[in-house]
């Protein structure tokens, strides 16, 4: 595995420790090696002490030294300049002894160098029918620079070699929703509009833009967020039935899911949208800056941290049923979840109010995963009062085994072949297709992101959004 962008962020808080843990489970083929690459002039032993540093930090307790030893034997570091054709061929001559072997190459740079480094490993005969490129996002800023980037990285390696990364569709709980939908027969025949009142997907963040202001301001959380993961997500929750799980069956579904989500006009932009902004608050007890005090922003940006939007899909199954997605950053809890709401009996001989005797699957991503199903049961004692009671549907404690870390099963996925957990282009591309409209009317309205102070759950409009449909939140039910 060969990790481009090898001395950044990512490969350090998350990558390697993922790696790590594969390894200390004896995941990884003895000889299997890892090599860091970058531009930065360091040792082998330099590059190790690093990494040796940033993992223990990030994994605390399960750091063992011992363990980190034997990892730290598949380490390598080669300095490689992306535009630097010489360099390619130092790396190739360390790879060379494992020539036909799996290759992984791991692109978590900018995506501006994605072209020049596929052609660089290709001109230095790197890339062969067993590797892989693993793309990490953003995947362009529109449909268009996208396209760009899948046209030159589809120059150098087939689609089947083409690894999208989406991290959400790495956690556990959402491969769990699959096995819920599709290894169950219980749920298929109440999925749908009969059913299902509303589906709430919120993926909300404490923290703020933290050190990537200046990359941020460019994105927002409508490109950084919703045209991926929280896109992908409504497409495990609103797919049809794959007839295998089989990567493109899978991916196939979600496909259809993305084309059929209803087009934005600029009137429907205005009424079913809300973007906002924070001002300064507190997260955790602490005051925090405002997005505009933030460093790298420019007073003026008008940049979304906030994104609350009402979807619909142009389904049989779905027609008429509100797909209410929300993300940001500075708001009052760290909680990714999607939120099943069913309805109402259609008659209550209990008397009670419509509304209460809500049926619902909560599915958690953060700040621990886990599946619940809500339902209404009869309290111990005389009368026939009845109480929400909830069933645990995450069977960690069953199954007594470790959840592994998004990036860790996506890593080995790669490894391995499997594709079913990553974006093909297609996917993509409509993902990109349905969010452009709403970017364009944003770019050419002359209202403001709406304001929120940090530490709060967004802009009071984005409950409203909701009330209009008789409906609320679920941190707020
Ligand atoms: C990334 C975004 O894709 O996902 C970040 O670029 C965001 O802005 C992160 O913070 C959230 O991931 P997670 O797994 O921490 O919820």
């Amino acid at each position: 595995m060969v990790l481009f962008g090898g001395t950044g962020d990512l490969v350090m808080r998350k990558l390697l420790p993922a790696l790590y843990h594969q390894h200390r489970d004896g995941q990884m083929a003895d000889d299997a090696r890892i090599v860091g690459v970058a531009r930065t002039d360091v040792t082998r032993e330099e590059y190790v002490a690093t990494a040796e540093k940033h993992c223990a930090e990030y994994l605390g307790a399960d750091f063992d030294q011992k363990v980190w030893a034997g990892f730290a034997r598949r380490l390598a570091y080669q300095r490689v300049d992306a535009q630097n054709a010489a360099h390619f061929a130092d790396l190739a001559r360390l790879l060379d002894e494992h020539a036909g072997r799996v290759r992984v190459y791991y692109l978590s740079t900018a995506p501006s160098l994605f072209t020049i480094t596929c052609e660089n490993l290709s001109n230095a005969g790197l890339v062969t029918p067993n590797s892989r490129v693993v793309l990490e996002k953003p995947l362009g800023h529109d449909l268009e620079s996208s396209q760009q980037i899948n046209d030159a990285v589809g120059k150098y390696f087939g689609e089947q070699q083409i690894y999208r990364i989406d991290h959400y569709l790495g956690k556990e709980a959402v491969q769990n929703l699959l096995a819920l939908r599709f290894g169950n027969a219980l749920f298929e025949p109440l999925w749908r509009r009969e059913w299902v009142r509303d589906v709430q997907i919120t993926v909300a963040e404490q923290l703020g833009v933290e050190a990537r202001g200046e990359f941020y301001d460019k994105t927002g959380a409508l490109r950084d967020m919703v045209q991926n993961h929280l896109l992908q997500l409504l497409c495990i929750v609103a797919m049809e039935p794959p007839s295998s799980i089989d990567s493109n069956a899978v991916r196939d579904e979600k496909l259809k899911v993305l084309r059929a989500l209803k087009p934005f006009t600029p009137n429907d932009v205005a009424t079913k949208t809300v973007r906002g902004q924070y001002r300064a608050g507190a997260s955790g007890g602490q005051p925090v800056p405002g997005y505009l005090d933030e460093k790298g922003i420019p007073a003026s940006s008008g940049t979304e941290t906030f994104v609350a939007i009402k979807a619909e899909i142009d389904t049989w199954r779905w027609a008429g049923v509100p797909f209410f997605l929300r993300t940001g950053k500075r708001m009052q809890e760290k909680l990714a979840e999607i939120v099943i709401n069913f309805r109402d009996v259609p008659h209550s001989i209990f008397g009670l109010p419509a509304g209460q005797g809500l049926n619902r699957l909560v599915i958690r991503m953060q700040p621990e995963e886990s599946m619940k199903l809500y339902l209404l049961a009869k309290q111990p004692g005389d009368a026939m009062n009845l109480g929400q009671v909830n069933l645990n549907l995450d069977f960690e404690e069953s199954f007594k085994t470790r959840r592994l870390e998004a990036y860790e099963r996506l890593l080995m996925d790669a490894v391995r072949g499997r594709l079913t957990l990553f974006v093909r282009r297609d996917e993509q591309e409509a993902a990109w297709r349905w969010v452009e409209p709403i970017i364009e009317a944003w770019e050419q309205s002359t209202d403001k992101p709406k304001t929120y102070t940090a530490g709060t759950w967004g802009p009071a409009a984005s409950s409203a959004l909701l009330s209009r449909d008789g409906l609320s939140w679920h941190e707020e039910a």
